[in-house]
């Protein structure tokens, strides 16, 4: 019997659902783990607001037979527990204090730990994560190669609302008026990588994207880059061929993300 892991935080939506039917494709049985991680959210984060939808959950999943491991923040961190020190240092040489790790220092020690953890006690064949979370992706890339070969990772495309917006668990935050605004963010992305398909040069779509979604009220934008994704650092003017665009920003208070793969040529 193989399993397919499916790491969630609950608060499931289409996107989610998404990342279970490519598990089901991959293995003859699915695990969705739901446990909203306290190590990868900073002190000022919305750790204590996050949704916690486990009933609601639990019935998204029952048509597809998915086995739901919710375990409890003792569980997963035992006491003497001591593999932080260890990814700590790991981390430390990835990028993990870029881009997202810039705005939430630790934020990646914690996913990577909690990942460590649900690998460890699921025992996983296959991996299914959101390519939103691009970042993300790339460092659990990078710790499966090193410390856990025997898991494959398959990387499942962003699921995006009809009018474009990339599917959160965060999105159930927005007003209504917020949601209009966040749309700015894919929008950026797409019209930038219409650009590049042009002679455009690199570093001015980049200039006119961020510019885009600077102009949008309520809107802070945190970064907006390209980045080459064999090592998540930013793309020269030099660069051609497939890179990934990444943006976040926060709309009211509520901080959002999304990422795009596109070609420079
Ligand atoms: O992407 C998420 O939902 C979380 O970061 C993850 C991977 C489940 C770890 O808590």
């Amino acid at each position: 019997m193989t399993i397919a892991l499916v790491p969630t935080m609950g608060a499931l939506h289409e996107g989610h659902l998404d990342l279970v039917r490519r598990a089901q494709e991959l293995a003859d049985d699915v695990v969705v783990s739901i446990f909203v991680n306290p190590t990868q959210f900073g002190a000022n984060e919305d750790f204590d607001k996050y949704p916690r939808t486990l009933e609601a959950d639990r019935a998204m999943l029952e048509p597809f037979g998915a086995t739901v491991f919710a375990p409890s923040v003792d569980e997963v961190y035992p006491e003497g527990f001591d593999l932080f020190a260890s990814i700590r240092s790991w981390a430390s040489t990835q990028p993990t204090t870029t881009f997202e790790g810039a705005t939430r220092p630790e934020h990646f020690e914690g996913v990577l730990t909690v990942v460590c953890r649900l690998f460890e006690m699921v025992q996983p064949d296959v991996v299914v994560f959101g390519q939103k979370d691009a970042q993300q992706v790339f460092l659990i890339g990078k710790l499966i190669e090193q410390a856990f070969p025997q898991i494959r990772l398959e990387v499942v495309p962003t699921n995006r609302e009809p009018d474009g917006l990339a599917r959160s668990s965060r999105n159930r935050y927005l007003s209504a008026e917020e949601r209009t605004h966040a749309l700015v963010l894919s929008r950026a992305l797409i019209n930038m990588s219409l650009r590049l398909m042009s002679a455009t040069s690199t570093g001015e779509a980049i200039a006119e994207a961020r510019a885009s979604v600077e102009a949008e009220p309520e809107v802070r934008l945190d970064y907006l880059d390209i980045v080459d994704p064999h090592d998540f650092t930013p793309v020269n003017e030099q660069f051609r061929g497939p890179a990934t665009a990444v943006v976040a920003a926060w709309v009211g208070s509520t901080r959002l993300i999304d990422t795009i793969n596109l070609v420079i040529n």
